[in-house]
């Protein structure tokens, strides 16, 4: 069988594949907000970059697709080029044919030959599909713990303006500095995160935007949602800049919580994670961090970080790096 993967169109992809995929991945939006949030990003200078939606046709009928963007990994000094696949999917009737197989084998073939280092992805199911095809599973957890568990004192902490996002960046920044490798957050890929940070969120759900400053500069913040049938403050993104900023990052994430019990969410790399009490730890069903090193650098990369990611005490990635 010749393979040949061609880009989907926005509007096609939302007829032919969104409906389809809305029980899998409509999170309890409408489908409405589900068709809306997928045009706002494949429509966004991120999502136009390249074909950010592709697939595999057989007689001119889709019958595979997944999403696919772009990241940079920054190892040390060096910028690995990193090619990002989701919402992997074929109809009902056409699964076990080995369409998503041949889809993934020729989009990883592709991207070799153009260049990238490594492609990864966040697994939805069981990873073993994935790691037939070249991917290694990253550990991927979810937090608990108790709000009264954290600090009570005050924070300080006020409702983030929005001129405050070159401080949330520069001290998204400051910490990041402490990782080896990271995923790097370019202008595009913050615009990406405001936009979904901002989309209205369900029903049931709060959301909430914490900054803390000394003097004219941030130097902590917290992003996420109160999730009130959950009983929680789930946490998408957080960083601080300093000890002083470190300190104060329980008592945030205690006010962030209000009057709610739990504080959760996607376990933080370090040396975030550290930041805050133990808590409860388990895996996650969802979401679970798959990498495929594709060029000899894509592999040195692996080689030098694979024991430490894989034992790590912490995720490699932050939740808000799930597109
Ligand atoms: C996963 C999916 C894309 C596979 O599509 P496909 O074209 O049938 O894939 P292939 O023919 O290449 O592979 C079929 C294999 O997928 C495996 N598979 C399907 N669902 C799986 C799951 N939940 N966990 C692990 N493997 C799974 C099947 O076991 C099957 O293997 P087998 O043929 O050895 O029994 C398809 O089942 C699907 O669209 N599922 C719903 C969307 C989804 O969850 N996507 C994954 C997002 S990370």
């Amino acid at each position: 069988m010749v393979v040949k993967l061609e880009p989907v169109g926005t509007e096609e992809y939302a007829r032919d594949v969104l409906p389809d995929t809305f029980e899998l991945w409509g999170d309890g939006r409408s489908y409405e907000r589900y068709v809306e949030d997928f045009l706002a990003i494949a429509s966004s200078v991120y999502g136009k970059r390249r074909p950010f939606t592709i697939g595999l046709r057989e007689g001119g009928a889709l019958v595979s697709s997944c999403k696919n963007y772009d990241r940079e990994l920054r190892w040390d000094d060096l910028s690995l080029r990193a090619t990002g696949i989701g919402a992997v999917f074929t109809p009902k009737p056409l699964r076990g044919h080995g369409f998503a197989a041949a889809m993934l084998g020729a989009l990883l073939d592709a991207e070799r030959d153009a260049g990238r280092d490594l492609a990864f992805l966040y697994s939805d199911i069981h990873p073993v599909y994935y790691e037939r095809l070249g991917f290694f599973t990253a550990p991927s957890r979810l937090f608990t713990l108790r709000a009264d568990a954290l600090d009570g004192s005050p924070s300080g902490a006020r409702p983030l303006e929005a001129s405050d996002w070159a401080g949330v960046r520069r001290c998204f920044e400051a910490l990041d500095r402490a990782r080896a490798w990271s995923f790097r957050r370019t202008p595009l890929v913050w615009d990406w995160m405001r936009r979904a940070w901002n989309a209205p969120l369900p029903a049931g759900s709060q959301p909430v935007r914490l900054a803390v400053k000394r003097g004219r500069s941030l130097i902590a913040y917290a992003i996420g949602r109160r999730v009130l049938r959950d009983d929680t403050f789930v946490v998408d993104d957080f960083a601080y800049d300093g000890d002083d900023g470190r300190a104060i990052v329980p008592a945030l994430l205690r006010a962030g919580a209000g009057d709610l019990r739990r504080v959760g969410g996607w376990l933080p790399p370090e040396p975030a994670r550290d930041a805050f009490g133990r808590g409860s730890v388990r895996a996650r069903k969802n979401g679970i961090l798959m990498f495929a090193p594709l060029s000899p650098l894509g592999r040195a990369w692996w080689r030098e970080n694979e024991a430490a990611i894989r034992g790590g005490r912490a995720d490699a990635t932050w939740s808000a790096d799930h597109v």
